[in-house]
C-alpha cells in the first residue's frame, strides 16, 4: 500500500489554472474521491498524478518517494477513463493484457494475471470477446480489469459509471467498493455526483475552480461544511439570509425573513460577529413537524409546493420570501395552501459568514 502527497500542485492551460495551489495526503488504502463542478480541474489533477500532465508548479510523492518527473510508466498507476478507452481491435483478453505486455511479463503469468483480473470483476468466460460484444457495464468491468491486472500502486478512476444508467451505477459503485477494500489499494475517485461521492468515499475532497474547498469524511463534509460552497453542493439544503443578533458560548442568534433562529457554527475556527451578514443552512431531513419546544426553532408557515417522489414528499414552507425544504413520509396528508408549523433543532441549523457568495453560483435551486 502506498501513500500519496501531493504538493502545491499547480497546472496551467495557457491563461486557465486548471489546478491551484492543491495540497493533498492520501492515506494507505484510502479511497478518496474528488468532487466538484465540472471544470473545476478533477481530470487534470488525476491526470497530474498519473504522469500524464507535467504540473506548472509543485510536487507529487508516492510513499515519500518524488514521482514528479517520472513518466506515467514507472509510476505504477493504473487509471480507468471516464470513457472506458477500450481498445477497439482487441478482444477483452488482449485489451487486460496489453499493460503486462508492455512491461515483459511472461507468457504464463500473463494468462495467469488475466485470469485472476477476469474473476475479480466477474467477467470469467467473456475473454474472447470484442469491446462491441459487451454491454456498458461490462466494458466497464473490462477498464476496471486492465487498470486492477498491473497490481498498480495507486488506481485513478475518472468518473468511471457516467456512461451507465442508474442502477448499474449503484451496483459497480458498490462493486469498486468491495474490490478496492479486498486489494487494499489507495485509490482516487474522481465524480461530479454528490451522491456518489458521500457513498463511495472514505473521505471526500471538494473542488472548486482548481482549488480544494474541503477534504473530510463523507459525514464531516456533509454535516459541517465549512463554507456555503460545499453545503450546496453535497446534498440540498435550504439557505436563509440573516443578520447576527447575538453570540453565545452555546449558540448564535440570527434574525432572518422576520424570525430568530439559533443555530451553530460548524467548526469552533469560523467566528461570526454580532451585526455580522450570515447565511443559515438547514437540511430538509431536519426539519420535521414536531420537536421539543427547548432545543428547537420553531417557524410557522404557508405550504406552498409539495412533489412526490416515490418513498418521500418535497416540501417547501414560505416564510415570508423564502421557502424551507423539508421531506414527509409519501402518505403525509397535507395540501399546498395550508398553514404548518416547523421544528428545527437549534444544533442542525449551520451558521456560517455569508461573504464568498459567489461560490454560491453552483448551489441548486430550491
Ligand atoms: N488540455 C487542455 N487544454 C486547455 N484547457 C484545458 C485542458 N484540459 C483541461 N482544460 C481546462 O482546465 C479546466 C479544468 O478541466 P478538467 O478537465 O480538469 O475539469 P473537470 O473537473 O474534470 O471537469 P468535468 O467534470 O467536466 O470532467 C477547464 O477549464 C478546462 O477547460
Ligand atoms: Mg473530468
Amino acid at each position: 500500500m502506498v501513500t500519496v502527497s501531493i504538493r502545491e500542485l499547480t497546472k496551467k492551460f495557457g491563461k486557465v489554472i486548471a489546478v491551484n495551489n492543491v495540497t493533498l495526503d492520501i492515506n494507505h488504502g484510502e479511497f478518496m474521491v474528488l468532487v466538484g463542478p465540472s471544470g473545476c480541474g478533477k481530470t487534470t489533477l488525476l491526470r497530474l498524478i498519473a504522469g500524464l500532465e507535467v504540473p506548472d508548479h509543485g510536487r507529487i510523492l508516492f510513499d515519500g518517494e518524488d514521482v514528479t518527473d517520472l513518466p506515467p510508466y514507472k509510476r505504477d498507476t493504473g487509471m480507468v477513463f471516464q470513457n472506458y478507452a477500450l481498445w477497439p481491435h482487441m478482444t477483452v483478453f488482449e485489451n487486460i493484457a496489453y499493460g503486462l505486455r508492455i512491461r515483459k511479463v511472461p507468457r504464463n503469468e500473463i494468462k495467469k494475471r488475466v485470469k485472476w483480473a477476469l474473476e475479480l470483476v466477474k467477467l470469467e468466460g467473456l475473454e474472447d470477446r470484442y469491446p462491441h460484444e459487451l454491454s456498458g457495464g461490462q466494458q466497464q468491468r473490462v477498464a476496471l480489469a486492465r487498470a486492477l491486472v498491473v497490481q498498480p500502486k495507486v488506481l485513478l478512476l475518472d468518473e468511471p459509471l457516467s456512461n451507465l444508467d442508474a442502477k448499474l451505477r449503484v451496483e459497480m459503485r458498490e462493486e469498486i467498493r468491495r474490490l478496492q477494500k479486498e486489494l487494499g489499494i489507495t485509490t482516487i475517485y474522481v465524480t461530479h455526483d454528490q451522491e456518489e461521492a458521500l457513498t463511495i468515499a472514505d473521505r471526500i475532497a471538494v473542488m472548486n475552480m482548481g482549488q480544494i474547498i474541503q477534504v473530510g469524511t463523507p459525514y464531516e463534509v456533509y454535516r459541517r461544511p465549512r463554507n456555503l460552497f460545499v453545503a450546496s453542493f453535497l446534498g440540498r439544503c435550504t439557505i436563509l439570509w440573516g443578520k447576527v443578533l447575538k453570540v453565545s458560548r452555546d449558540y448564535i442568534t440570527v434574525e432572518s425573513e422576520g424570525h430568530i433562529f439559533k443555530g451553530i457554527v460548524p467548526s469552533n475556527d469560523i467566528k461570526v460577529h454580532v451585526e455580522e451578514g450570515v447565511a443559515l443552512v438547514i437540511r430538509p431531513e431536519d426539519v420535521s413537524l414536531e420537536g421539543d419546544a427547548s432545543s428547537c426553532n420553531i417557524v410557522r408557515g404557508v405550504v406552498d409546493w409539495i412533489s412526490f417522489s416515490g418513498d418521500h414528499l418535497d416540501v417547501k414552507v414560505k416564510i415570508n420570501n423564502s421557502r424551507i425544504l423539508l421531506t414527509l413520509d409519501a402518505d403525509a396528508d397535507i395540501n399546498v395552501g395550508e398553514r404548518m408549523t416547523i421544528y428545527i433543532p437549534y444544533d442542525s441549523v449551520l451558521i456560517l459568514p455569508a461573504k464568498g457568495v459567489y461560490e454560491v453560483a453552483y448551489a441548486k435551486e430550491l
